[in-house]
């Protein structure tokens, strides 16, 4: 049964999800249900534009050679592309040079070089890391390794009923004079949006360094390193309708100078000797080995894609379907949210868990009605362990999303229901 009134008859978004949905290929896919897919995890995974494959295709069928190696036209052309990627990410997040931006795999590998590259060289026995409880693995067992092997504490800052975190206990954790602080942008188990400003000005007056890890952020919302004054930022290209297997490391240029290399082979140095060897300067340095050459290249299309849609209106766009989607959620009984309440605060993630059913059966039923969500713990068992749940369901939205989706979405909750209760 639709929300009265009808979701679809209000004014859309900043753009209409609906027209962009031509714009991915999956969306032609029929689902095993026979009814239209309703993706709604675009937190895990987002779909791909067309432009996004047509650009790696091109580049795979007619620009690709390796890079930085090749003294030929072919090589150069693809040096071209990957390097003007590398610079379509500066811009995307506000960098002052492309010379800070570290390609790597994803978010993840980004977070443990800094674990492994600046945290081997600057914790030390005694010290301590600041991370919270609303993060995802990525950004808590790379700290718990870091302080374990080296004789370091880790300190967590704790989460409120609605899934803020307690400034008073950060405050408190900071007092204790933490070489870093570790912290999420946007939670991608509960969609809380930190106040991130506020954050890094805190840490900086403590003397902590901050690494942000904008993987559910950098995807939906305006970026801006230099006014946000963070010291890095990690994010994936697959959550930003990039590809898998490329994401970037941000890092203050005298940082990265400074810090030793993650991994070694070629690539990252200038010179080898049976001696010993002299490291390239950054972001080579940190990038051994032939890399995700393409994949850059189809991530640098994304972010065209997006820049051309306008961050602002993105985000714009998801707090839109947020401020229907959260209430609509709420008013159906049985169904308990997770969160923070208001569209300021929280992004375009809905974490919810239906009354005696469990989060994998609710998937289940939805996916029968064509609706993708995730269920599970999201890789934030911390945050599970805080509302003492196994699990939620999760819908998360994007710009292809629309009205439709969340009437597909709350019709799908009492679809689900109904199921249970007969
Ligand atoms: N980190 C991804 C998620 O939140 C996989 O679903």
């Amino acid at each position: 049964m639709a929300v009265e009134p009808a979701l679809s008859a209000l004014t859309p978004g900043a753009f209409s999800g609906t027209v962009l949905r031509s714009d991915f290929a999956v969306f032609d896919r029929p689902t095993r249900s026979g009814k239209r897919l309703v993706f709604l995890d675009a937190a895990a995974s987002a779909p791909k534009p067309r432009t996004v494959v047509d650009t790696m295709a091109d580049a795979y069928s007619h620009h690709y050679a390796n890079v930085h190696r090749g003294i030929y036209e072919l090589s150069e052309d693809a040096t071209g592309l990957f390097e003007a990627a590398r610079g379509k990410v500066a811009a995307f997040i506000g960098a002052p040079s492309k010379r800070e931006i570290v390609f790597v795999r994803n978010a993840t590998e980004a977070i443990n070089l800094v674990a492994y590259s600046w945290g081997r060289a600057n914790v030390h026995s005694g010290d301590r890391v600041v991370t919270t409880q609303l993060e995802h693995h990525a950004n808590i067992v790379p700290w718990q390794q870091l302080t374990a092997e080296v004789g370091a504490t880790l300190d967590y800052v704790a989460i409120t009923d609605d899934g803020r975190l307690e400034l008073d206990d950060l405050r408190e954790k900071l007092g204790n004079g933490p070489k870093l602080l570790a912290v999420a942008a946007v939670s991608n188990a509960l969609g809380t949006i930190n106040p991130l400003a506020e954050i890094v000005k805190m840490a900086h007056e403590a003397g902590a360094l901050v690494l942000v890890d904008a993987a559910q952020a950098a995807p939906h919302m305006p970026i801006d390193v230099a006014a946000l004054d963070c010291d890095f930022l990690a994010l994936s290209g697959h959550k930003m309708l990039g590809p898998s297997g490329i994401g970037a490391l941000w890092g203050r240029r005298e940082l990265l100078d400074a810090m030793p290399p993650f991994m070694t082979g070629g690539s990252m140095i200038t010179k080898v000797t049976m001696e010993g060897a002299e490291w390239n300067e950054v972001p080579h340095k940190f990038e051994a080995g032939t890399p995700a050459i393409v994949e850059a290249i189809g991530l640098g299309a994304a972010i065209d894609y997006l820049t051309n849609l306008g961050m602002d209106a993105v985000r714009e766009h998801e707090r839109y379907l947020f401020e229907r989607a959260w209430p609509a959620l709420g008013e159906i009984p049985g169904v308990r949210r997770f969160g923070p309440n208001d569209a300021e605060t929280h992004a375009g993630v809905i974490s919810f868990v239906l009354d005696g059913i469990h989060p994998h059966d609710v998937a289940t039923v939805f996916d029968s009605e064509g609706v993708a969500v995730r269920a599970g713990h999201h890789c934030a068992q911390p945050v599970m362990l805080r509302y003492d749940i196994p699990a939620t369901t999760r819908a998360s939205f994007y710009v292809y999303n629309d009205l439709d989706d969340i009437d597909a979405l709350t019709s799908a909750v009492r679809a689900t229901q109904t199921l249970f209760a007969g």
